[in-house]
């Protein structure tokens, strides 16, 4: 154990905000609550990281979709993941969101240092992109598609900052080799050591076509790429550019799915190289969970929902499943078939029946306290040293994230013990002194390997773990029990019992499914947890009248409309009108008040230095008792008509006249 606590400090990714946690997300949580557990059992001073990834397009459409501005739209569904991670008892020490303060100072305080250190510069990109992954796809062509997702692309141009990840390709085979175990498991190391060997391209850092985003100081409308903001957030957790005072930098693990591993193998460490930052100890990734031998996705209908499962068979039941089914690193194939079928073995058969067992029996013949293990026989002795044993073992695989190895091991001693109250039949002993005493060396012995294995199990299983711990009548919380601290042999007789409850009730199989299925359809039908659709927002519609021929003009009418190139220097709501912002537009010749109707679509700060095309011949007029001097060009897209501000490609310069 460590002399003074060390510190332990681990992530989940952030989850995008575009939709609600499946059992793929699930499992990234369940395994870093796992290991955070465990870490505090070790006696590590241990933080654990998770939170919501806000920013991108995909925000954007889905939060119009919804109808509502993207700021409430992320609040609402950052919620509903911060509420069902509490709801299943994964209780993270940081949950942050990118659209924090804290975290947007993080994410320009390390664009500040890596440019100041002259790995960021401005150029221009045109590339194959995919909207769903945020993500240019080097050397793909026009027509083609994502081969991540296989959505189509699109082909962009923008202004961007770039950052010298070419610079970086060297630094980081070295930290490779230097740091052999940073990439976990081994197999995807070498993935990702081909990948940076076969040469890094520079990476365009900043956006110009995404409007909700961080903004660059100084630089609008530039905002960060989605990554750059993303992978910040370990960072901005635990004290951002005041990191050193916490004293968690560096992590010490991410966990991440194998789908996201080159951003947090290449990309991060170069970032933080870049602002000459530590570089976490370790990116751990795991497999996929799969149905039907697919990758779950809303849009492939074949999403599991975790609530469900918890509700049906319990939290601790799933989180076993997960973690014995699959070995950590490789994919897995889900099916409810197999976690009831688990369930009603491992669980209800095997610890919940043997602690049932056991505690009905030390009731019945000896008060409900504790026996005291008298002469020991050579099958006592020998199931005491298998549980000792399994402390050492359970303890080398978990440090090694072998979970399944780890609850196998765990398995074994349930099973053994198991086998041995069946041989010893305590229950077939008479009432004389010798088998009285007999008895209590059978019982206290199943006790006390109970003992253990709860301590070795809890951190996988917290709840039902607990419970038994409390019904051995322990009564020292589980969670700060210091596993290098045990041993075989530390159940004091007389203890007594606590109340006995049943853990893992039997389940019908084909009953249990279909009520799992039937509460994850209501869930994924009902719309209480996600934002409201725009349909359920929208006023009804009018009928379309017969759209008019529009009447042709000359240029020289069109020459009477006067527009320059503005460029946003302040803007605010304004009390009492809900959808017009007042904005200050610099026109070139003047600086202007001009109010536009935009402020349920846009927020305030995000505007400022945007470039946008203004009419300014137009005659000023008041709205809601405000002098509006030109008008703010904007498209009005949907049904509901949203404005969308016209902007440029390319840089222009402030005044310049439209024609
Ligand atoms: N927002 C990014 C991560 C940024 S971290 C700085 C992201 N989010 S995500 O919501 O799409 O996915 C988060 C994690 O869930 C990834 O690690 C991903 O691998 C994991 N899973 C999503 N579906 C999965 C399965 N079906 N099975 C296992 N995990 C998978 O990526």
């Amino acid at each position: 154990m460590p002399e003074r606590k060390e510190k332990f400090y681990l992530t989940t990714p952030i989850y995008y905000t575009n939709g609600l946690p499946h059992i793929g997300h699930t499992y990234t949580t369940v395994v870093c609550d796992t290991v955070r557990r465990y870490k505090r059992m070790r006696g590590y001073d241990v933080v654990m990281t998770t939170g919501t990834d806000e920013h991108g397009v995909n925000v954007e459409r889905a939060a119009k979709k919804a109808g509502i501005p993207e700021s409430e739209f992320v609040a609402n569904m950052a919620e509903a993941w911060r509420s069902l991670w509490d709801e299943l008892g994964i209780a993270a020490d940081e949950f942050v969101r990118t659209t924090d303060i804290k975290h947007v100072r993080a994410v320009q305080w390390l664009f500040k240092l890596c440019k100041e250190n002259g790995y960021v510069y401005k150029g221009h990109y045109t590339g194959q992109y995919c909207i769903h992954d945020n993500a240019f796809v080097n050397d793909a062509k026009p027509g083609e598609n994502c081969p991540d997702c296989g959505r189509p692309l699109e082909t962009l141009t923008e202004e961007n900052y770039f950052f010298k990840l070419s610079a970086f390709q060297k630094p980081l085979l070295d930290f490779y080799r230097k740091n052999p175990e940073f990439i976990q498991p081994e197999g995807r190391k070498n993935e990702i050591v081909s990948f940076v060997e076969s040469g890094l391209k520079d990476l365009s850092i900043t956006r110009t076509t995404i409007r909700w985003g961080i903004p660059v100081p100084g630089e609008e409308p530039h905002v960060f790429y989605v990554w750059f903001d993303a992978l910040t957030a370990y960072l901005s957790a635990v004290g951002g550019p005041d990191y050193e005072k916490r004293g968690m930098w560096p992590a010490d693990v991410h966990f991440v799915g194998k789908d996201i591993i080159r951003f947090h193998t290449v990309y991060w460490p170069a970032f933080l190289m870049a602002a000459m930052l530590p570089l976490p100890k370790q990116v751990w990734a795991h497999g996929w969970f799969l149905m039907d031998a697919a990758k779950m996705s809303k849009s492939k209908g074949n999403v599991v929902l975790p609530r469900p499962i918890a509700n049906m068979l319990g939290m601790d039941a799933l989180r076993y499943f997960m973690l014995r089914e699959v070995v950590f690193g490789q994919d897995g194939n889900f099916s409810y078939d197999s976690l009831v079928t688990r369930y009603n073995s491992d669980l209800a058969n095997g610890l919940g029946n043997l602690a049932s067992r056991t505690a009905a029996l030390i009731e019945k013949n000896f008060a409900g306290k504790v026996p005291k293990s008298a002469e020991r026989q050579p099958q006592d002795d020998a199931l005491a040293r298998e549980a000792q044993a399994a402390i050492g073992e359970v303890l080398e695989r978990l440090d090694k994230m072998e979970f399944a190895r780890a609850l196998e091991a765990i398995w074994s001693v349930i099973a053994a013990a198991d086998k041995y109250l069946t041989s010893e039949q305590p229950w077939a002993l008479g009432a004389s002194e010798a088998d009285q005493a007999r008895k209590g060396t059978i019982l206290w012995t199943t006790a006390e390997l109970l003992r253990i294995v709860s301590a070795l199990a809890h951190p996988v299983l917290p709840d039902s773990t607990a419970k038994v711990w409390a019904l051995l009548g322990q009564t020292t919380s589980l969670d700060s029990l210091e596993l290098d601290g045990l041993r075989w042999g530390q159940l004091v007789p007389g203890t007594p019992l606590g109340k006995s409850q049943t853990l893992f009730p039997r389940v019908e199989k084909t009953e249990a499914i279909e009520r799992i299925e039937s509460m994850a359809n209501e869930e994924l039908n009902s719309a209480s947890a996600v934002p409201k659709p725009a349909s359920a927002l929208a006023t009804p519609a009018t009928p379309a009248a017969t759209p008019a021929v529009p009447e042709k003009i000359g240029i020289e009418d069109f020459a009477k409309v006067e527009m320059r190139v503005g460029q946003i220097k302040t803007a605010e709501r304004i009390v009492g009108a809900d959808k017009l912002l007042k904005l200050t537009v610099d026109i070139g010749t003047e600086i202007r008040q001009i109010c536009a109707g935009i402020a349920q679509y846009y927020e305030p700060e995000s505007l400022i230095g945007r470039k946008v095309v203004v009419v300014v011949n137009l005659a000023p007029r008041k709205l809601r008792g405000v002098e509006s001097n030109g008008m703010v060009v904007a498209a009005s897209v949907g049904p509901e008509g949203r404005p969308v501000i016209a902007g440029f490609l390319e840089d222009v310069e402030v005044g310049a006249r439209l024609k």
